[in-house]
């Protein structure tokens, strides 16, 4: 009888673990549109096969590439089949199909447990399909190794997804630090895990231009090398006179020709930017006749040292002149000759010309420019600046694209059909929409991924801080704004401060994937605590793929105020719910078996430092981070900001 219960017991329990429902939302970034879940797997074997239905070459492409991953994880063959096969079949089908609602990169997914099918307008859908079934697999499918002993389970689910905005931006910079074709291809290969569709590629700057443009062999010969320094940019030295200028480096065209190539396969536009007419020093050092300034031969690229004075706020003071001179009839034909090349080098539909932070100094001293505002009536260097764009604007179109910038654009009269990208602050992007023109979000507040994760104590420091869950905040269209000119969000990574892929990565993760939230996910969709859920289920699988991510979300954040004896009073908290913070001021490393902090903190006399460290349970989950008591009382002054060098 005791025998008979016990086996209705665990038929029980495994008809109600079987029936339970799927956990598939909480596995996917960004968040699909719709998600209905099933119980069971479909688990990936050595027969199994991937059918596409089409003659479509980017369609079978796809194919090819999912094939390759199951392959290099798994050790299957998943041999690609040109034809369509019943889903019943151990098979995955890749199916092309007209359905209105999903859009050129929606798609369709349907896992049962006998096999699966995506099915997509355009290969693009098929393609962020895919990489929804990848997030859907054990995390082993991310090494590039294959891996025994896993049971290659995809959960039963249907999904219908495509995205809210067509301009998934992120933003490379490989002037301020040259990073190879190699590196590039690889920041392709993880942004579009995130269902991202353009890459920014920031190519000319004060300390590096990255191009080959023939017939000005300069820019890359002498415009491309600086010299090697670290520690905190912007503060070097200079280097001096024998100091080896090796440091850097270009694409040559055919390098171009492969990384857009490379992008176009993985359903990638690629937006060059060359950044005019300030953040020109490179271009200045190789071609001094374009400056308006005398003595601009003299100049070297910049490798780090101080060359703007940012007290007085924007535009910067600059120490020396690293502008076009949009007085000289030179630099019209030098940025025709660029624009030529660049137009035909990438197919994306815009050019980006920066615009940003041009210094105007040396334009108030330069003879040239105050004849050049006589002739044209320009009554001061924001109309000046504004001159040189609308000219530059008419060699863009001129060459088949559109012409886009920073926001700055707007100032002194914006250019007829220019697009303009926001990134201080919103205002530009809202001012642009309600003029008409095109508009993508990427502000400072929401989008600088260059930014610190967390406290400067523990973070690489750089001169402001974004966490990941104002990140998560990022809205790209702003109230009061017809929604028809956002094209949509970006974000972007400076490298100023990132000197290596593997830092490079640690400050995209997990930000990026917050602002991929923001670009393709409904807006009523949007949920911190879902997400943060979602990334912590994330990290296993970067693990998995050697990709350094921030664990910045798991430390303390800490705040101060004063008692009213004027004792400094410290408050701890955390991004994510579910986390204990243990704290020492003896200057020994807490643990759990020290206090837990329940409520402010005030120091004892003499401490000297707080030491804290998070945990969640019984586990460790943060860094254990050391902060000088001095520290906090700095922060004490109301002018103080979590931005602020301490
Ligand atoms: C910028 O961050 N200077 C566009």
């Amino acid at each position: 009888m005791k025998k008979n219960i016990l086996i209705l017991w665990l038929l029980f329990f495994s008809v109600q673990a079987y029936c339970q429902k799927n956990n598939v939302a909480g596995l996917l970034i960004p968040e699909p549109v719709s998600v209905s879940a099933g119980s069971g797997n479909f688990t990936l074997n050595a027969q199994t096969s991937i059918h596409v239905g089409s003659t479509d070459a980017s369609a079978k492409w796809v194919a090819q590439f999912l094939s390759k991953k199951i392959t290099g994880a798994t050790g299957f063959q998943a041999p690609v089949v040109n034809s369509i096969n019943k889903i019943s079949s151990n098979n995955i089908n890749l199916l092309l199909i007209k359905d209105a609602s999903i859009g050129d990169e929606g798609y369709k997914l349907n896992v049962t447990t006998s096999g699966i099918s995506i099915s997509a307008n355009k290969p693009a859908g098929l393609f962020y399909g895919v990489q929804s079934l990848f997030q859907l697999m054990p995390k082993e499918i991310e090494g590039s190794q294959v891996v025994k002993n896993v049971k290659w389970n995809i959960p039963v689910c249907s999904i219908t997804d495509y995205p809210r905005f067509g301009w998934r931006g992120l933003m490379f910079d490989v002037s301020r630090h040259f990073f190879t074709k190699d590196d590039v291809k690889e920041f392709i290969d993880q942004m579009v895990k995130y269902k991202y569709n353009l890459l920014h590629l920031h190519l000319t700057d004060d300390e590096g231009w990255r191009i080959e443009i023939k017939g000005l062999p300069r820019l890359t010969e002498v415009g491309a090398w600086n010299v090697k320094k670290v520690g905190y940019f912007g503060t070097f030295s200079p280097p001096g006179p024998n100091d080896p200028r090796d440091y850097g480096g270009f694409y040559t065209q055919d390098d171009i020709k492969e990384i857009v190539k490379y992008a176009q396969d993985r359903f990638v536009n690629i937006l060059p930017e060359i950044d005019v007419p300030g953040h020109s020093l490179a271009a200045v050092v190789s071609y001094p006749e374009l400056s308006c300034t005398p003595g601009a031969d003299k100049y070297h690229v910049r490798s780090g040292e101080p060359i703007m004075d940012w007290s007085h706020g924007q535009p910067p003071i600059a120490m020396l002149d690293n502008t076009l001179c949009p007085a000289n009839e030179k630099v019209y034909e030098f940025l025709d000759k660029v624009m030529t090349q660049v137009a035909q080098l990438f197919p994306f539909e815009y050019i980006h010309v920066g615009g940003d932070e041009c210094p105007k100094n040396f334009w108030e001293k330069s003879d040239a420019i105050k004849a050049l505002m006589q002739k044209e009536g320009l009554k001061n260097m924001d109309e000046v600046q504004s001159y040189f764009e609308k000219r530059l604007e008419k060699i863009v179109e001129s060459k088949g694209k559109k012409f886009m910038g920073w926001d700055e654009i707007l100032q002194g009269g914006l250019a007829p059909s220019a697009a303009v990208m926001s990134w201080r602050g919103m205002k530009g992007g809202i001012e642009a929409a309600k003029m008409k023109h095109d508009v993508v979000m990427s502000p400072t507040d929401f989008a600088y991924l260059d930014y610190m994760q967390g406290d400067r104590v523990i973070e690489p420091n750089v001169y402001a801080t974004l966490r990941l869950n104002k990140a998560y905040q990022f809205e790209p269209v702003p109230d009061g704004v017809d929604a028809k000119y956002i094209k949509g969000g970006q974000a972007n990574l400076w490298t100023e401060q990132i000197y290596n892929m593997r830092h490079m990565e640690y400050m995209l993760w997990p930000r990026a994937m917050a602002i991929s939230e923001a670009v393709w996910s409904p807006k009523s969709k949007r949920d911190w605590k879902s997400f943060s859920s979602r990334v912590e289920k994330q990290f296993p699988r970067f693990d998995a793929a050697q990709i350094k991510y921030a664990p910045s979300m798991y430390d303390p954040i800490f705040s101060v105020s004063q008692t009213d004896d004027k004792q400094l009073k410290i408050k701890l908290s955390t991004e994510i719910d579910g986390l204990d913070i243990y704290y020492s001021f003896d200057n020994s490393f807490p643990d759990n078996f020290y206090p837990k902090y329940t409520s402010p903190l005030i120091p004892p006399k003499d401490a000297v430092m707080l030491k804290v460290i998070t945990y969640r349970g019984k586990e460790p989950i943060g860094r254990m981070i050391s902060m000088p008591i001095n520290m906090l009382k700095k922060r004490l002054d109301k002018n103080y900001t979590e931005d602020d060098m301490d």
